[in-house]
């Protein structure tokens, strides 16, 4: 697999901030929102929804699932608009082939979601990126999992660690956060993609991935993926 790219295997311990409207892009901002504490207003904003997403929202079976979609739909909107400087329901999307989406006609602004269990975050930066979060989840029956999707050295290294789980879920987060940055989602060799090698060993023209892992209340593993890697990175509480 040919990417450029370096991991970061200190974690981060973010300081979340209250968010105060700065939309800085020479910033990389990484945004969460509690679900279940919202769920007042996310209904009250339900307002915000286009015909065509209310659609979906009533095709939506179980009731978590549809805060889940109208947190991200209302938050996708609200925070794009920040970054433009416009009106929330103004901002139109669109999709790559792989339906990522973005900010329709607009190439300096670049997000991406990720949601699991209670949370919903977003990374918002001037270059593309990407983000995935998941919850540790110990009956997860992880094994059955490995040989399609991690490499042998990975898979040897989770075997091997002393809270195997664990690193199956950061490894899986932080393969995720580099397919969501490509925008591919998914990766037919995914198994060739080897997070443990030394991929700072590389020519100086190249323009690599950097991936960042945090902890989130010793749950939940959130990875980040990114280009620029001499910004700031911020971390906001909505
Ligand atoms: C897009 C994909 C990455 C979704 O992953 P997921 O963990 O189910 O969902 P997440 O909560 O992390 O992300 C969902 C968000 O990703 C965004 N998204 C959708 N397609 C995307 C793509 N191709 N690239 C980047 N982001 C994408 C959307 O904004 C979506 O949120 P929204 O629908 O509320 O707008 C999906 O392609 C996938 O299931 N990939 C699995 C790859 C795999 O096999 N991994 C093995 C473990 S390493």
């Amino acid at each position: 697999m040919n990417l450029h790219i370096i991991i970061d295997w200190k974690d981060i311990d973010p300081n979340w901030k209250k968010f105060g409207k700065k939309n800085d892009l020479d910033e990389i901002q990484v945004f969460r929102f509690r679900i279940s504490k919202n769920t007042d207003w996310i209904l009250g904003n339900k307002g915000m929804l286009s015909q065509k997403e209310s659609e979906k929202l009533a095709r939506i079976v179980r009731e978590e699932d549809k805060n889940t979609f109208l947190a991200s739909t209302i938050l996708k909107k609200i925070l794009c608009g920040y970054y433009l400087g416009c009106e929330p329901q103004s901002v139109e999307f669109e999709m790559n082939e792989f339906q990522k989406p973005k900010i329709k006609n607009q190439e300096n602004i670049h997000f991406n979601t990720s949601h699991s269990g209670d949370w919903l975050i977003f990374i918002f930066s001037s270059n593309p990126c990407g983000i995935d979060i998941e919850k540790i989840n110990p009956d997860f029956d992880y094994p059955s999992v490995l040989k399609m999707s991690f490499h042998p050295d990975e898979i040897d290294f989770i075997q091997k660690s002393k809270q195997p789980e664990e690193q199956f879920f950061k490894i899986w987060t932080i393969k995720e956060s580099i397919l969501k940055a490509e925008g591919t989602g998914l990766m037919d060799n995914l198994n060739e993609l080897n997070t443990l090698q030394d991929f700072a060993k590389l020519p100086d023209n190249t323009d690599p991935w950097h991936t960042k892992s945090m902890l989130i209340e010793g749950v939940y593993w959130c990875s980040v993926c990114f280009k620029n890697a001499s910004a700031k990175m911020k971390f906001f509480e909505i």
